[in-house]
């Protein structure tokens, strides 16, 4: 099921500094949003609230109809049905490339033998079926975040979300990654809020680029149509 997600007049400070301020974001059903901005203008934060990892000063988010924060109150990470990938790829060092793809179906109690097919299936899907059985510390810094994202997509969640994960990779994979990723986001079709602070990775992977500023939305900009909105 696609899933929108809406964001009315959230804000967020850390003690005395407004690190976003009063944030109003409508982002379809199945579109990829990257977020782009310069470092500090509070893209992490934002995804932070998205996933539930931090609570909102002030303001709601939803997904489709269901409230998932407002001021002082959110639905925690695991209840949320999503899937991210982080520039530190996050593995855990101690169980094989499958184990950790695996985890998130544990997590929601999936029957054995379906998590082996989805298992398998994700991993077909970023091309790393052969390393099943490998330790991360086995594999390059590309092929681990590989497998974070197979970990993200395995349980089919209702939104991706994405904090700088090419970032850590040289460039040239950096620009082969980011083409697969965009088309296997095409082809999952979920709804997918993408930070990164490279424009070109922005441009080649959504379909709607927000420019945060300060705290602010700076500009709102589709993609396919290169045209201003909002
Ligand atoms: N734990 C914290 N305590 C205090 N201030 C923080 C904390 N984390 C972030 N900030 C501040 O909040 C602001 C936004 O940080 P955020 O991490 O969201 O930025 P960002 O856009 O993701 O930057 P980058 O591109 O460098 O990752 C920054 O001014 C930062 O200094
Ligand atoms: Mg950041």
């Amino acid at each position: 099921m696609l899933t929108s997600i809406t964001l009315n007049g959230v804000s967020y400070a850390f003690g005395a500094n407004t690190v976003l301020n009063q944030i109003d974001l409508h982002i379809e059903p199945g579109s990829v949003v990257a977020l782009l901005g310069p470092s500090g203008c509070g893209k992490s934060t934002l995804l932070r609230l998205l996933a539930g990892l931090t609570e909102p000063a002030n303001g709601e988010i939803h997904f489709a109809d269901r409230l998932v924060a407002k001021s002082g109150w959110s639905l925690p990470p695991q209840a949320r049905d999503i899937g991210m990938v982080f520039q530190d790829y996050a593995l855990w060092p101690h169980m094989t490339v499958a184990q950790n793809v695996m985890f998130p179906l544990k997590m929601r109690n999936v029957a054995r033998s379906e998590r082996e097919n989805r298992v398998a299936q994700a991993l077909s899907r970023v091309g790393l079926s052969e390393f099943a059985g490998r330790k991360p510390a086995g594999l390059s810094g590309g092929q681990q975040q590989r497998v974070a994202l197979a970990r993200a997509i395995v349980a089919e969640p209702r939104v991706l979300l994405f904090d700088e994960p090419l970032s850590n990779l040289d460039s040239e994979l950096r620009e082969s990654l980011c083409q697969e990723m965009a088309t296997l986001l095409r082809q999952l079709g979920t709804t997918a809020v993408y930070v990164t602070h490279d424009r070109r990775e922005a441009e080649i992977l959504a379909d709607r680029i927000v420019h945060l500023s300060a705290g602010s939305i700076a500009a709102d900009r589709l993609i396919s149509t290169s045209g201003e909105y909002a």
